[in-house]
């Protein structure tokens, strides 16, 4: 495991009880990473930084290394964004997933235009140039990305490099991958696959039949976007298991899960045990730091809100990577906030703060409400405030509505007089007892 955690980049950590309050510390003494995609843009955003810095020992550049984003145009290299996401990870001693070589979506143009063997040969040349730029520095590539049609049929889904290059475009990207960085852990990766289904078996046929004919497979890459109408699949161990079991690694590799609260919290450790369970599982990336930056934002689907709280699932996921804990141990009472605008006038607006027990009840909570001047809140309701000076900043106490079960929420709301200024307020972090 060591040698895996080597080949990740991801420094081993000592068992220091520290070390192991961390997600990324906790993995690693699993003997896995836990990593996050990270979008280039939110890098100059401090407690961004600092969050991912302190809790993830691997990045997946959210799409700064696809097609679209680096050549544009053809045979011309834009790395810029890229680069910014990998120099920032590796002078932190983090690794690197590289997402993705070959894919239908956020693909150029040009790319579909070409014909056949100029098609096969700008598929090889994008490999060849990106995988060189990047050499000795990425651990797993995912090679090819969603390649596979959605429902029962098993089919391969249609694509310029499907339509044109047929089947054998996956092998040949496999191999050429292969030899441009030979110490690079080649992935295939898609989603709906995570547990065992019709998508899953025609992947799962692919890489057996790589594994009988020698074309060069190191992983797989299982997505894992899950919400309710696509929730954790029970047998998801068991598919892990399987791939594992044809001789390649395993990864869950983009994992978000819709929801909040306790359910949020409990389909996030049976994600993450069901990579536990799977020696060959080496490491699990969610598909972002916070809920306000997800591609799916509105579904909540991340560890830390948007004010960068943790919420109940990184609480969730830190005990089940055997981590020791919100607070500690005994006290662990935490809450989350979130701010929505309900209502909104010429002259002002409703705002409504909800406040999340976290994975343990609460007897009382606080948290803050900061207007900017010459914006001023001039009534509140289901809470008790009182006032800086400035009286900008609002601190708020429950009234009635501080007793909360585990993952149980309440709200207060009140109104904010724009003067002019109809931008939102800044919610701060909640604390609890
Ligand atoms: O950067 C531009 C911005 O300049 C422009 O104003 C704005 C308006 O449309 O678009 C911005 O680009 C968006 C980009 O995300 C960055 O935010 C694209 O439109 C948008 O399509 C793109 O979405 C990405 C999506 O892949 C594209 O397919 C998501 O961020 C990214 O999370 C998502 O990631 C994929 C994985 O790569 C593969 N698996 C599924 C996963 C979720 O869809």
């Amino acid at each position: 495991m060591a040698s895996l955690l080597a080949a990740a980049g991801v420094s081993a950590l000592a068992g220091t009880a520290e070390a192991a309050s961390t997600l990324g510390a906790a993995a690693a003494e699993k003997g896995r990473y836990f990593g996050t995609a990270v979008a280039a843009n939110h890098l100059g955003e401090s407690p961004y930084v600092s969050t991912l810095d302190t809790e993830f020992n691997s990045v997946t550049p959210e799409n700064e290394m696809k097609w679209d984003a680096l050549e544009s145009t053809r045979n011309s290299f834009n790395f810029g964004a890229a680069d910014q996401i990998v120099n920032h990870a590796r002078s932190r001693g983090m690794a690197v997933r590289g997402h993705t070589l070959v894919w239908h979506s956020q693909l150029p143009g040009w790319v579909g235009g070409l014909g056949a063997a100029d098609l096969r040969s700008a598929m090889n040349n994008h490999i060849n140039q990106v995988m060189g730029h990047y050499k000795g520095k990425i651990h797993s590539w995912d090679v090819v990305n969603e390649a596979f049609q959605d429902g029962s049929s098993g089919a391969r889904r249609s694509s310029p490099f499907q339509d044109k290059l047929g089947n054998g475009f996956i092998e040949e990207a496999f191999r050429t991958a292969r030899a441009a960085d030979p110490a690079a852990k080649l992935c295939y990766n898609d989603y709906n696959t995570d547990g065992v289904n019709a998508k899953s078996t025609a992947v799962y046929n692919m890489v057996k039949d790589f594994k009988a004919r020698g074309v060069p497979i190191d992983c797989v890459g299982f997505q894992s976007h899950f919400n309710s109408a696509s929730p954790v699949p029970g047998d998801f161990r068991a598919n892990l298991q399987r791939f594992a079991d044809l001789g390649v690694d395993v990864q869950i590799t983009e994992l978000d899960i819709e929801g909040s609260g306790t359910s949020q919290a409990t389909s996030y450790t049976n994600a993450v045990n069901a990579c536990l369970a799977v020696s060959r599982c080496t490491g699990i990336t969610v598909w972002g730091v916070t809920d306000k930056y997800s591609w799916r934002a509105s579904g909540t689907p991340l560890l830390f809100d948007g004010n960068y709280n943790k919420k109940p699932a990184y609480n969730a996921v830190l005990t089940a990577l055997g981590g020791s804990g919100s607070g500690g141990g005994g006290g662990s009472a935490a809450c989350t906030v979130s701010y929505s605008r309900t209502d909104e006038w010429s002259d002002r607006f409703n705002g409504k703060v909800t406040v999340t027990a976290g994975s343990s009840a609460i007897s009382t909570w606080t948290t803050t409400v900061t207007v900017t001047s010459p914006q001023k809140i001039s009534s509140t309701w289901n809470g008790s405030p009182t006032w800086d000076s400035s009286g900008n900043v609002m601190t708020m106490k429950p009234n009635g509505n501080g007793s909360l079960a585990a993952g149980a929420s309440t709200s207060f709301g009140f109104t904010v007089m724009k003067n002019g200024n109809a931008s939102a307020p800044t919610v701060g972090s909640c604390t609890a007892s």
